[in-house]
């Protein structure tokens, strides 16, 4: 390398990498309040907290969401993972192998097993995390605990899509799956009513429910309307774009959810999943809608709501908010009875969510609703030895009382702390000066109007607390 690459390198900016983005301050106070409100509501309703890993065998999400899917075949993170020379010895110490004179393994099955250790495996980052609650739900051996098991999680998903507003390459989830126990519409219509409580806690506003049935897969339901939606696609096959053409023969429920405004015509003609659904599918749906009647929870059919993942079955459903623009889905989910045994456990029911949490905080900071107040309760403005002496001493107690405090490490002159405590946004200026300390009279600046008062310790502390609202 020469000296001015080198140099260059040196000096080299770094920047967060394409898709992926920090998260700051005051925002941070909303995803935190976002989250909160999840863990509150979510848990009135039964669930309790799951933490799953970040990356699994790419195999589990290949199996689980399905390996034509646009998730696996295009957008995940995948590496191999070659077993380090170490782990390999610690492999070898661990079967407790022979090995003849010439290093090599006397028995062929021991060989084999070797092999199969030392196989490179390929991992993924998680995509999504209904599959890794299904595995670790077959794993914990759950179908003995009391049916059904009902969990939540909240973290970051990783898809390689093209990013744009409300599409990020790293972005967060908080879902929701109930596992075990019966397929009870009932059962779908309080996971949506718990959804929409959470939203309205939430304080999002104008969110439309789409709901939809596709069915199960056999002749005489979702296969039967696959079939013939691939008859009625190959006649209007000239007029559709590359990727629905293609979609025709790798999975032509997918033609259903183009956005191509040239296609939305020629799909409007499209036959509809709702008149092909088995008489048990039928009436799953139909009782999910007077269940969710009877909870009043309003929502729209939408029978080309597909959803871009294998495992759904019967319910589907997704929610979109305003102020997102293309990328306007904030929730999506179903029903996926039959994920559990394909993953290799019992033949277990299954319906979740998962809320896109950028997504919600874009809609909420777009409404307004995701004002986050700023700033500090108190800006302490000290000046002299004995007056930092009280001041630390008013910071601490200040603090225990659960006010924020900003308490300025070096001594400034009072024009120049108040200037310092209005950029901060503080609601009070704490003035300490020597004088004040002698006198036991303190005094206390509201800034949002200039008054000031001189209370004593005790009485300020306590005026302070009697101005706090409840809820802080
Ligand atoms: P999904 O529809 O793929 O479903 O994702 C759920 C939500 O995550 C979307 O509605 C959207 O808000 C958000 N999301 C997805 N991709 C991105 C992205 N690249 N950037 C920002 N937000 C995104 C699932 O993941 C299923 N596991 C949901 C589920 C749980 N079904 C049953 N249980």
């Amino acid at each position: 390398m020469s000296d001015a690459t080198a140099k260059k390198e040196e000096r080299r900016k770094f920047h967060a990498i394409k898709g992926t983005r920090d998260l700051l301050p005051p925002d941070t106070e909303l995803w935190n309040r976002v989250e909160q409100t999840a863990h509150e509501v979510f848990s009135t309703f039964g669930f309790g907290e799951i933490g799953l890993p970040i990356f699994e065998p790419t195999d589990l999400f290949a199996r689980a969401v399905g390996g034509e899917t646009d998730i696996v075949s295009k957008e995940m993170f995948s590496f191999p993972l070659r077993p380090t020379t170490e782990e390999l010895a610690d492999e070898l110490f661990d079967m407790d192998a022979e090995f003849s004179p010439a290093g090599n393994f006397v028995s062929p099955e021991d060989e084999r097993q070797f092999q199969e250790r030392k196989r490179t495996e390929s991992i993924s980052l998680r995509p999504e995390a209904t599959a890794s609650v299904c595995r670790a739900y077959i794993e914990h051996n759950m179908q003995q605990q009391p049916q059904p098991v009902k969990l939540y999680y909240m973290g970051p998903m990783f898809r390689r899509e093209r990013p744009q507003k409300g599409r990020y390459r790293q972005f967060y989830q908080i879902g929701a799956e109930i596992l075990g126990g019966t397929d009870a519409p009932a059962i779908d219509a309080e996971v949506i009513e718990m959804l929409m409580t959470y939203f309205d806690k939430v304080g999002l506003q104008g969110a439309t429910l789409y709901i939809n049935s596709i069915g199960h897969n056999a002749e005489n339901c979702r296969r039967g309307y696959v079939a013939n939606l691939k008859a009625a696609l190959e006649k209007v096959k000239d007029k559709l774009g590359p990727d629905s053409q293609r979609r025709i023969d790798t999975n032509p429920l997918r033609v259903l959810d183009s956005k191509l405004e040239s296609e939305q015509a020629i799909i409007a003609t499209l036959p509809h999943i709702t008149d092909h659904l088995c008489d048990e599918c039928k009436t799953h749906y139909a009782e999910v809608k007077r269940q969710l009647q009877v909870r009043g929870v309003l929502y729209q059919e939408n029978w080309r709501l597909v959803r871009g993942l294998d495992y759904y079955m019967r319910t589907t459903f997704e929610i979109t908010a305003p102020g997102l623009g293309a990328q306007n889905a904030v929730c999506g989910g179903g029903r996926y009875d039959g994920l559990v045994e394909l993953l290799g456990g019992p033949p277990t029911k299954g319906i979740g969510f998962a809320i896109g949490e950028d997504r919600l905080i874009l809609s909420l900071q777009e409404s307004g609703k995701g004002q986050i107040q700023q700033g500090r309760d108190v800006y302490i403005a000290w000046m002299g030895e004995h007056a930092y002496a009280a001041a630390i001493r008013a910071a601490k107690d200040l603090r225990n009382a659960g006010f924020s405090v900003e308490l300025p490490p070096l001594e400034q002159k009072f024009g120049k702390a108040l200037g310092q405590a209005d950029k901060l946004g503080a609601k009070y200026a704490l003035i300490l000066g020597d004088n004040e300390v002698s006198e036991g009279l303190w005094t206390l600046k509201t800034l949002a109007d200039g008054t000031q008062q001189k209370l004593t310790e005790p009485d300020l502390l306590q005026f302070l607390r009697d101005q706090k609202p409840a809820s802080q």
